[in-house]
């Protein structure tokens, strides 16, 4: 039921780091600005894999910490599902996860509703609606 869609990546300089990873034979798409949670985001695609560099417009994004904690780092997969309210309902209700980013839409997904949950032995995790 959960389909892996990306691994996003905290960066901080987002041309710089879509440029090594093209260097490495990455293809990305545009980058879009998702102004609710103030970053800039491009998804880049190599061997089937999508990859997601997340780089903060603004302070008060959710890639503070984690730039500030660790540096540029991958630090969540996310996860496609036809079932979004079913699968954040059965991961909350003793699943082991909790929201730290209520579901919302995301312009880098047109529109469709993602989810940021945080579970204590896999840390967090997404959840983009199918
Ligand atoms: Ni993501």
């Amino acid at each position: 039921m959960l389909k892996v869609h990306h691994v996003g990546y905290a960066v901080k300089r987002l041309e710089k780091a879509q440029k090594q990873m093209e260097a490495m034979g990455y293809e990305f798409e545009r980058p879009v600005e998702d102004k609710d949670r103030k970053v800039r985001i491009a998804f880049g695609q190599k061997d089937g894999y999508r990859i997601e560099l997340v780089m903060p417009m603004e302070k008060g994004s959710p890639v503070d910490k984690i730039l500030a904690d660790t540096g540029p780092a991958p630090y969540h997969i996310c996860y496609e599902t036809d079932y979004f309210e079913k699968e954040i309902e059965q991961m909350t209700c003793g699943g082991g996860y909790r929201v730290i980013i209520p579901p919302a839409p995301a312009a880098a997904f047109k529109g469709r509703k993602v989810v940021f949950l945080y579970s204590l032995a896999l840390g967090v995790v997404e959840i983009v609606e199918g």
